[in-house]
């Protein structure tokens, strides 16, 4: 098709639409003129199908696609065999220190990739046009259904879907890997989790022979009742193997030494599930740090308000009610950790939490109304 260029021309009559001479471009055209859209310019950027130049550019577009597909295969392939599970503290030359790397790095070339070879097929092979348009309302007439039906046309016949068969089995290639890329995450559904949602660190029996486990630090130190001042919090984890790593990511919990009146406030508040379990100890109250909005850490505590913030979407939770959500996306409170001292004066857990800590999964216990709002 050779170039037009329409910019200095006095408005065209109106075309008969039903006159079987008119090419493909007249109809095109007259529809853009009955939708007030002026060509300015209209050009193929090759004129001459199938020139040397032009194949070139179709080699270099389909080896776009070509490549995000690989990228995509390669995306796949990490995902399902890629070693990630944790074992201990992790260098760089551990497998599993990158496996989000290259997930992400293989997902995010495979995308750029395709996107790169779309706009590039757009920008040296589409015709070079320039279109002015009005805006208008109104529904479409037979007519106006004919000149879409062409202009449809047109673009395929502009794309050169039939005479390029290389650039569309390429793209195919390409996005097939993409399409099982956007699923193979599905997968990770097939998996059962076990037990790992409601089996935390603190649970003794599993991870500490059956004897209690004590709070503590990150450091290592174990947590005594006067290294948390009246009003203050401490965050801890299980005393256990990997106890403050994100090997027991639901276990963190947060350690606050209540004041007197508050105590007494949470004492006359506590839900039946843990009235009769250590629920407090003195005026201390150990609760998940895990917000049961989408798990972020809870660390916020506002000791005047007696709330607990989560940065992350803003959830806030009563301390003195069994850190019941009041504000926020949150809809579950943060559970209680059930502890006391042992004898050396150390914190220990006296169980595991009696219901799950974090957010909410579709097999997660359910508990009786009034034990848990
Ligand atoms: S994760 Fe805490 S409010 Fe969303």
């Amino acid at each position: 098709m050779s170039a037009h260029n329409d910019g200095d021309r006095a408005e065209p009559e109106s075309v008969d639409l039903s006159d079987p001479k008119l090419s493909r471009f007249e109809v095109y055209k007259e529809g853009l003129r009955r939708d007030d859209i002026e060509i300015i310019h209209y050009e193929p950027r090759f004129p001459k199908p199938g020139t040397k130049a032009e194949k070139r550019m179709e080699r270099i577009v389909g080896g776009f696609f070509l490549l995000s597909g690989l990228f995509a295969t390669a995306f796949v392939v990490a995902y399902i065999w890629w070693p990630w599970e944790y074992d201990g503290p992790a260098t760089w030359r551990d497998p599993e220190t990158w496996y989000t790397p290259v997930l992400g790095a293989t997902l995010g070339l495979s995308l750029l990739l395709f996107a790169v070879g779309v706009l590039t097929w757009a920008k040296k092979l589409l015709p070079i046009e320039e279109l002015v348009q009005d805006r208008h309302d109104g529904g479409s007439s037979p007519d106006d259904r004919r000149i879409a039906e062409a202009t449809v046309d047109g673009l395929v016949e502009d794309m050169g879907l039939k005479r390029r068969p290389f650039l569309v089995k390429a793209a195919l290639l390409g996005a097939a890997p993409l399409g099982l890329a956007a699923v193979a995450p599905l997968g990770a559904l097939l998996k059962d989790p076990g037990d790992m949602l409601t089996v935390t660190g603190w649970n003794a029996e599993r991870y500490n022979d059956g004897k209690p486990i004590r709070l503590m630090l990150k450091d290592g130190a174990m947590v005594r009742p006067d290294m948390v001042s009246v009003g203050g919090q401490i965050t801890a984890f299980p005393a256990i193997d990997h106890g403050a790593t994100n090997q027991f990511p639901t276990s963190p919990i947060l350690l606050i030494h209540l004041r007197d009146e508050d105590a007494q406030i949470l004492h006359g508040n506590l839900y039946p599930m843990y009235q009769d379990v250590d629920a407090l100890w003195g005026n201390f109250v150990a609760y998940s740090k895990i917000c049961t909005h989408v798990g972020c850490p809870t660390s916020l505590y506002e000791q005047q308000s007696q709330r607990l913030l989560c940065p992350c979407h803003q959830s806030q939770f009563n301390v003195v009610d069994n850190a019941a959500p009041v504000f926020g996306p949150a809809t579950r409170h943060l559970p209680i950790l059930p502890m006391t001292v042992d004898d050396e004066g150390f914190f220990i857990a006296t169980s595991d939490f009696l219901v799950p800590p974090g957010p909410a999964f579709w097999n997660r216990p359910s508990l009786p109304e009034e034990d848990e709002k």
